[in-house]
């Protein structure tokens, strides 16, 4: 099993360049299948899941031809099945866009009910619930979604909860619906208006994204389209936490320093500087960093997939922080792996109460989700010693080369596969 082994201590320095952003492609690729012209899709990230959802398309029939690490062209003519195995779904839960998209198209689609996972319930009860506003029949039994309608027709929808993955499902369907759907209380992510600037290329009317009101008016079809996907705003967030956790200086490029300010913000608040250029952001940290309060809410508000690495750096900050999860019911997992590198933090219900401490010590911890990983790498790079992260199929997943833009920055962190290479690790760090 690969794990990535870290030589803590040393401050990152230099320039790390963002790719694409993971929650915006998955909902692009699936929605790309919505018409029978080709469409390129560049700046894809190469990470499992969009490597995984890109498997899910072809094995319903589309046609995918990467033409290289980060661009692929898909072509949706040539789909010959609406049901989408529980496998794919299991993998990644975000499959489940494929049944927006196909309902859309096809106005039938299977597939497989996303369970929970490593920080929550996640239900998909706003995502039925918009389907059915449009006119869909929607049947869950035997595990799986089966979604019918004879006629799609618009409707005005009001979300009970702000939820990414049913804005992002029910503007699918929608932009294929005869009439206009009005989409309250949407969620209002980068990756959601990159979804609806997807669609509008390949023809669709989509017109607020980005506000909580979204008004969609139906086309009767999509055409082809060349789109190249906007920075990942989460992959950005987490270099810029680990320049401040490590008391660097680092230059995160290829981002739009709009979707960093609730980070850029926190930062500043616990005494670092934080730079804005146009499409670059550079974060220089003090050692002498204070303790802060953080509430997780949707954008754009500060971000639940940066809460982990936030608690990473308050474990050092000064004083006492607290940080409030107001989105997911379990993503504190990481707490325990960070206590035994010498954190001090108390959870009560979705609080955690962070006292700093001088610093954090190498040891053994294992990656629990992906983002919860990518701050258990922060913290083994804040810390004195060695510390080997497992489980790092988890970070993979969200991450492209993580271990190589972190050497590029100074850090000492190798993927290893067993104790000789760790042993070889040690040598050449001692
Ligand atoms: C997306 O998940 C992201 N995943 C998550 O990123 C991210 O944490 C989350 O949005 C919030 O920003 C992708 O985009 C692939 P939600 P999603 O629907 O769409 C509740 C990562 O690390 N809810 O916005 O599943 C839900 O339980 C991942 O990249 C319902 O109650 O999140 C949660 O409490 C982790 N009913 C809240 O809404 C529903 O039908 C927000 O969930 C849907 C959601």
């Amino acid at each position: 099993m690969e794990q990535y082994i870290i030589k803590g201590g040393k401050p990152l320095q230099g320039e790390v360049c963002i790719g694409g952003a993971k929650n915006a492609a998955l909902g692009i690729l699936a929605a790309a299948v919505m018409t029978d012209d080709v469409v390129t899709i560049e700046n894809l990230p190469d990470v499992s899941d969009v490597n995984v959802l890109l498997q899910a398309i072809e094995e319903i029939g589309a046609t995918v031809r990467r033409k290289d690490k980060h661009t692929v062209e898909i072509c949706g003519k040539t789909i010959n099945n609406v049901s989408v195995e529980y496998e794919f779904i299991k993998k990644i839960r975000a499959s489940y866009y494929l049944l927006g998209a196909l309902l859309g198209k096809y106005k039938e689609a299977d597939v497989a009910l996303p369970g929970g996972c490593d920080i929550g319930s996640r239900p998909i009860d706003q995502h039925i619930k918009g389907f059915k506003a449009l006119g869909t029949n929607v049947d869950l039994s035997e595990g799986m979604i089966k979604a019918k309608a004879e006629k799609l027709v618009g409707s005005h929808i009001y979300l009970d909860v702000v939820s990414v993955g049913a804005t992002i499902n029910i503007m699918m369907v929608a932009a294929l619906s005869e009439g206009n759907t009005i989409l309250e209380n949407a969620a209002k992510e980068p990756h959601i208006v990159d979804v609806a600037n997807f669609l509008n290329s390949m023809g669709a009317n989509i017109k607020g994204a980005g506000t909580d009101v979204i008004r969609i008016k139906g086309v009767e079809k999509l055409h082809g389209t060349t789109y190249s996907i906007v920075p990942d705003q989460i992959e950005a967030g987490t270099f810029m936490f680990a320049a401040a956790a490590t008391n660097g200086d680092v230059i995160v490029k290829n981002v739009i320093p709009k979707h960093l300010e609730s980070l850029s913000a926190k930062l500043v608040e616990i005494g670092c500087t934080v730079e804005e250029y146009d499409e670059a952001v550079r974060v220089i940290a003090t050692n002498k960093k204070v303790a802060t309060q953080v509430n997780t809410m949707p954008y754009p508000g500060f971000p639940t997939d940066m809460q982990p690495q936030m608690a990473v750096v308050l474990s050092t900050c000064e004083g006492t922080s607290i940080v409030t999860e107001n989105i997911f019911e379990n993503r504190f997992k990481y707490v325990d792996e960070l206590s035994r590198m010498g954190a001090n933090i108390k959870v009560e219900a979705n609080v955690a109460i962070i006292t700093g401490v001088n610093g954090l010590k190498g040891s053994y911890v294992s990656a629990p989700d992906l983002r919860a990983g990518a701050a258990l790498v922060i913290a083994g790079m804040m810390a004195q010693g060695y510390t080997i992260v497992e489980d790092i199929k988890y970070i993979q997943r969200g991450y492209e080369d993580f271990e190589v833009k972190l050497r590029g920055l100074g850090a000492s962190i190798e993927k290893v596969s067993d104790d000789k290479e760790i042993q070889k690790f040690k040598l050449k760090m001692a």
